[in-house]
């Protein structure tokens, strides 16, 4: 099968960013990804990009098979991956084009399959045992470097750190949820960071969220609330930057075969019953 040493799940925006593409798909024990994956070459680097909502973006954050997504990529080859996503920005100062690489999430979802170690057999018999996966720092700490230095390089300073809460959607949020996780110090607010880091951590693979922010939440505005029309036209006005960030720290991330930080031990000791891909 094809090989690709980094992952890229991000909005349709990205595909013109690879060279010479190649579409392939992948089956999964846990059934289809959101796509097919499409591998190609970016700045020296073998990539595999991921439309996480679809290449028409037909799937709602609360129905995506983020199971499938982790363990398509990690099966091609991937070991590390870059999530760039929408965002509210829950402060006054984050508003609309503010690149934020957050270090902490926290998760309030409520219908989603969190993890790969349930009990339930795969097809081929095997049986994945429990697993309690450390999560205390939920990104990869290289990966978050490497985007915040690729930011800056392109003049892009950007929030180094911040906690983003991941909501269940589709709907944006009340005024008062919105002011409720403004006043527990998030920062930003999004619908698909979660369960897409911890699937990542119990694969063993380093993951980087890179969030735009892409309007204010409707506690930090005045105005009418969130529309999905105002979050469209600001990636848009902003996906040029955000490919080229990407394509400086794809360029950066380090080799497969060097890294050391604490996602590549996220399995160390554990029997999984499971073979990974
Ligand atoms: N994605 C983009 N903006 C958002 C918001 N305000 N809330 C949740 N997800 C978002």
């Amino acid at each position: 099968m094809a090989n690709a040493e980094i992952g890229v799940i991000g909005g349709s925006g990205f595909y013109s960013f690879l060279e010479d593409v190649s579409e392939i798909q992948v089956d999964t024990p846990y059934g289809p990804p959101s796509d097919s994956l499409y591998l190609g070459e970016l700045a020296g680097r073998s990539v595999a990009f991921l439309p996480r909502h679809g290449r028409s973006h037909t799937v709602p954050p609360h129905r995506i098979n983020y199971r499938a997504n982790l363990w398509a990529l990690r099966s091609v080859g991937v070991r590390q991956v870059l999530g760039p996503c929408a965002v509210g920005g829950l402060r006054p100062e984050y508003g609309p084009g503010t690149l934020l690489v957050p270090d902490q999430l926290v998760d309030r979802t409520q219908s989603r399959v969190q993890t790969f170690f349930d009990g339930v057999p795969l097809p081929d018999g095997s049986v994945p045992n429990v697993v309690h996966t450390t999560f205390a720092d939920p990104y990869c700490p290289v990966g978050r470097s490497v985007a915040v230095a690729a930011a800056r390089g392109r003049d892009w300073e950007p929030v180094d750190g911040g906690t983003m809460v991941v909501v269940e959607g589709p709907r944006f949020s009340t005024r008062a949820e919105s002011r409720w996780y403004a006043s527990a110090g998030w920062s930003v607010i999004g619908m698909t960071g979660h369960p897409e880091a911890i699937l990542a951590r119990e694969l063993g693979l380093c993951y980087t969220s890179m969030a735009l922010v892409t309007d204010l939440d409707a506690g930090a505005e005045t105005g009418e609330g969130v529309s999905h029309t105002e979050v469209l036209k600001v990636f848009g006005e902003n996906v040029g930057r955000l490919r080229e960030v990407l394509f400086d720290a794809v360029a950066a991330l380090p080799a497969t075969g060097t890294r050391d930080c604490l996602c590549t031990h996220a399995l160390d000791g554990w029997d999984l019953g499971i073979e990974l891909p």
